[in-house]
């Protein structure tokens, strides 16, 4: 039967994906766009909650770690409606207003709702706050934040020895902090400054990369006093900060569009566009690392909407070569080395991946779960203490696999197994729902009539 392009089962019991490609003939084709991004929509929402009147977002992703941030901030006390699909609107209550929650604040599966908001609470003097996470986010590390915002005088207390949600904050008045931060982190970088603007004096955080800048063209574009030194990798801001209500036209999620990049640049035949895609220069990692392993990718039309650079990306199918990621390349990447993982078991030649310690500590450990779950499907990779060595060109064969909750996980693997024979069920798909809702029904429209169903 040729009816069903692809066999997705979700049960009570058992949330799977099974994908069996056809013989022959799979080839992915069309015009997409994706999602809004992730990390674009969270600072979205954060930003109208503390400035004075309404910001209108346009393109929000309606996925559920930015449906943890919009609940965390509605119970303190922010009106944050939908107006229609394309529409949110956030009636801010501006700076320092936010009110006390009856209960305690879920942040989810997101470590950057729970991070950034650390920012903001521990500045609201005289409130009392508690916020947790899933089971993923309470195993996460959260002293990166702790410590400086400790520093700046929040006082926070949690669990193993204030290093893990949940936490309790006892909101106070900070004090300004030039902070050396150990990690490239947007996370680390966004709660100092968002701490920041709700304390008298300049705040100053310090990185040793160029993490992601969506905080500073955001609170830029909100009014905030902010100066950036690029040489140093520094940012200041200067608060106590007025923030404005604003327009905020939220690009296509570029983590979101590296699936397609790599499907479409792995499955013989195809050719898609991808439309309205943020190519902001600190996350476009993956279009240089995909260039090094010579994919036949092309930026189009390019023009700058709300204060972030977009373009719609041309992918066609083109046989890969090896390559070496690390340094300051991987926080401009880091979210998308699932991925890249997976285009390089068909790549020629062996790809090494250091410096990214880091995943071991994102939504799952992605450096074992990568690593166990593709070797399972025949991949030949070997995992460092930070980072993955990935023998290209052999061939996979589908089989069980999971996505330890992981939405980039399970996604990595549904493109895994379009280039593989038999069929692969991933287990735990249900996870693609946090950043990427929308990726099955994509996937179909894609691939037209080349899937079997069961
Ligand atoms: C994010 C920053 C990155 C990234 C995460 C989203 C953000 O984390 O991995 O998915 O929106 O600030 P780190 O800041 O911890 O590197």
């Amino acid at each position: 039967m040729l009816t069903s392009l692809i066999n997705l089962k979700i049960t009570e019991h058992q949330n799977n994906l099974t994908i069996q490609r056809p013989a022959s003939g799979l080839s992915l084709q069309g015009h997409i766009s994706v999602p809004g991004d992730k990390s674009i929509s969270h600072r979205a929402l954060m930003l109208g909650a503390l400035a004075k009147g309404e910001t209108l977002i346009q393109g929000l992703l309606l996925g559920e770690d930015v449906y943890s941030t919009a609940s965390c901030f509605r119970a303190l006390g922010v009106n944050i409606s939908q107006l229609n699909a394309q529409q949110v609107r956030v009636q801010g209550l501006g700076l320092g207003n936010l009110q006390e929650p009856v209960d305690v604040l879920n942040a989810g599966n997101s470590g950057t709702t729970l991070r950034l908001m650390l920012g903001i609470l521990t500045a609201h003097p005289g409130r009392f706050f508690t916020v947790t996470g899933d089971s993923s986010l309470r195993l996460r590390p959260m002293s990166r934040v702790v410590k400086p915002l400790q520093q700046m005088g929040a006082t926070i207390l949690g669990r193993q020895g204030t290093t893990k949600a949940p936490l309790a904050i006892q909101g106070q008045r900070l004090r300004p902090l030039h902070y050396y931060s150990p990690m490239a982190s947007a996370q680390v970088k966004s709660c100092i400054l968002l701490a920041g603007l709700m304390s008298e004096g300049q705040t100053t955080v310090t990185e040793p990369a160029l993490s992601r800048d969506h905080s500073e063209r955001m609170l830029d574009a909100f009014g905030a006093n902010l100066s950036i030194d690029r040489e140093t990798h520094s940012v200041t801001i200067t608060g106590p900060g007025h923030l404005q209500g604003q327009t905020v036209i939220v690009p296509g999620d570029i983590s979101s569009a590296a699936f397609w990049l790599i499907a479409a640049t792995i499955v013989p035949g195809s050719n898609l566009l991808i439309k309205n895609v943020g190519i902001n220069p600190t996350r476009t990692g993956i279009l240089e690392a995909l260039s090094l392993m010579e994919a036949n990718i092309t930026i189009e039309n390019q023009r700058l909407i709300a204060g972030e650079p977009i373009a719609d990306l041309r992918v066609r199918y083109s046989s890969l070569k090896a390559c070496e990621i690390s340094g300051d390349l991987v926080p401009r990447l880091i979210d998308e080395i699932p991925i890249l993982t997976v285009a390089a078991i068909f790549a020629r030649g062996t790809t090494v991946i250091r410096d990214a310690a880091e995943l071991r500590v994102k939504e799952s450990d992605r450096i074992a779960v990568m690593a166990t779950q593709l070797n399972r499907m025949g991949a030949k990779i070997t995992e460092f203490p930070d980072g993955l060595e990935i023998i290209g060109g052999t061939p996979l064969i589908g089989t069980e696999v999971d996505s330890y909750n992981d939405h980039r996980i399970a996604m990595s693997l549904v493109i895994a197994a379009l280039n593989a024979t038999d069929k692969t069920a991933i287990h735990r798909a249900e996870a693609i729902a946090i950043s990427y809702p929308e990726f099955v029904s994509t996937l179909k429209h894609i691939s037209g009539q080349g899937f079997k169903s069961q």
